[in-house]
């Protein structure tokens, strides 16, 4: 990457740092988020000093978990200030109490990359002792977090946890949830206002009909007082997401091989057991007529027949020996064919696919990451390759948008964006995303079919 788009990410960076957090976009999402977060980090670590940049990144994840809730979940979003540029704000959420810290949460959670990028941070830290005892106590909260997942949205112990919110899944518009969303009913919902319309495109965002269903969610979790055991058994969206599986699995095995480097070789046993039944269950939700894993309704108990980059996160556990591997390049390869400008978040020769549309088309430049890291852990350096280009020349030809149009590589959503110039920052560092060294399945040839 030219040193001149480094240093204007690093000043999209700045211009978002909060100090002990940074904003998603200072606009549109004024506020901490989540899995935002969790990308950011791996950009502060290389800001400064060594020894500044690492303490900078643990400072922003020790800035989200503090904010757990006591059950163990992460929220999603970290109401810090008082702002009223984004909606739903944090009264409209009314879960003050449930994180020890007081600060007001939203009441949901996010996809849980938190895990795969303390490995990524603890293998490029010092490794010192001050290194160790913060990393230890990230694992300790990302431990208890995976272990909510289990309880609180895996009661029947399946191996599979379900999302209860689109935003959870964080695809919130995916063709994956439209059947799911429309059983979603919206008699009696309070008026309110849209506050992301006011900066971004119609065209470019959620439908009012989809915002409305989104409303209605958080109106039945608020009056079932943001009780887990609650919430799951009740709400009419329910539905088994596999790139959000993946990516807890991923995380349990980055868990797995951390624990022991920082004093915690029990949370590495408990997460390798996680990890193995939930790589078991995965299967449940590979689709042969698709090539490619996809959703599951938990309450009709059908699968999902539509091919989402969800589908195709599972490059992130799979084995090289996996035929479903090999399944999934091809799809990968002949979504870049049709849309070659990132891999699309909708297959684009589908009929839902709008490459404008927030999760139904664009491409992001965190799942080409996602699945760059997955395919070089199981030796398609190629294919990763391919991918890390198309994100370059994204950023090169449209600066820091929140997506892009995958057919043209126009820049869509938010401009400035955190986790894009995060993203551009670590395509330039020198050896991509490793995805636990460890991992790396050795130099076996891939599958011949
Ligand atoms: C939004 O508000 O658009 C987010 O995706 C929810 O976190």
């Amino acid at each position: 990457m030219n040193r001149g788009l480094r240093a204007r990410a690093l000043s999209v960076l700045a211009a978002n740092d909060r100090v002990t957090y940074t904003v998603p976009s200072g606009l549109l999402y004024p506020f901490q988020w989540n899995w935002d977060s969790c990308f950011v980090a791996l950009a502060l670590q290389t800001v400064g000093s060594p020894s500044e940049g690492e303490d900078r990144a643990w400072r922003e994840l020790e800035t989200l978990t503090r904010h757990q809730w006591t059950d163990g979940m992460i929220p999603h979003i970290v109401f810090h200030t008082d702002h009223d540029g984004y909606f739903p704000g944090p009264s409209f959420w009314g879960t003050e109490c449930s994180s020890p810290a007081g600060t007001p949460t939203s009441g949901i959670t996010q996809p849980p990359v938190l895990g795969l990028v303390l490995e990524q941070l603890w293998s490029r830290s010092s490794q010192d002792d001050s290194a160790r005892l913060r990393c230890r106590a990230l694992v300790e909260a990302v431990n208890r977090w995976h272990r909510w997942f289990g309880l609180a949205r895996d009661p029947q112990a399946t191996g599979l946890v379900s999302i209860l919110h689109p935003w959870e899944a964080g695809r919130d518009n995916s063709v994956d949830f439209d059947r799911a969303l429309a059983s979603v009913p919206i008699t009696d919902l309070p008026a309110y206002e849209r506050r992301d319309t006011t900066v971004v495109a119609e065209a470019e965002r959620p439908t009012d009909d989809d915002y409305d269903r989104y409303i209605a969610l958080v109106v039945l979790f608020r009056g079932l007082g943001w009780d887990a055991a609650a919430l799951h058994d009740a709400s009419p969206f329910r539905v088994v997401d596999p790139g959000f599986n993946a990516i807890l699995l991923a995380s349990d095995r980055a868990l797995a091989r951390l624990g022991p480097a920082v004093g915690h070789p029990e949370i590495g046993d408990e997460a390798a057991r996680r990890a193995a039944i939930g790589l078991d269950a995965l299967s449940e939700l590979w689709s042969p007529d698709r090539g490619q894993f996809v959703c599951r309704d938990r309450r009709s108990n059908l699968l999902v027949d539509n091919a989402s980059i969800g589908g195709l996160l599972p490059v992130l556990v799979l084995d090289r020996d996996d035929v479903r591997l090999h399944h999934l390049c091809t799809q990968i390869e002949e979504w870049l064919q049709l849309a070659p400008f990132g891999v699309a978040s909708q297959h684009p020769a589908d009929a839902g696919f709008d490459p404008q549309r927030y999760w139904r088309g664009p491409t992001w430049l965190i799942t080409n990451h996602l699945l760059a890291m997955g395919l070089r852990r199981t030796g398609r350096d190629d294919l990763a390759d391919r991918i890390a280009g198309s994100s370059r020349s994204l950023l090169e030809r449209s600066g820091f948008a929140e997506y892009y149009d995958p057919l043209t590589g126009a820049g869509l959503g938010g401009s400035t964006f955190s986790w894009t110039a995060a993203m551009a920052i670590e395509l330039s560092m020198p050896h991509p995303s490793p995805l636990g060294e460890v991992d790396r399945l050795g130099d076996r040839e891939p599958p011949r079919l």
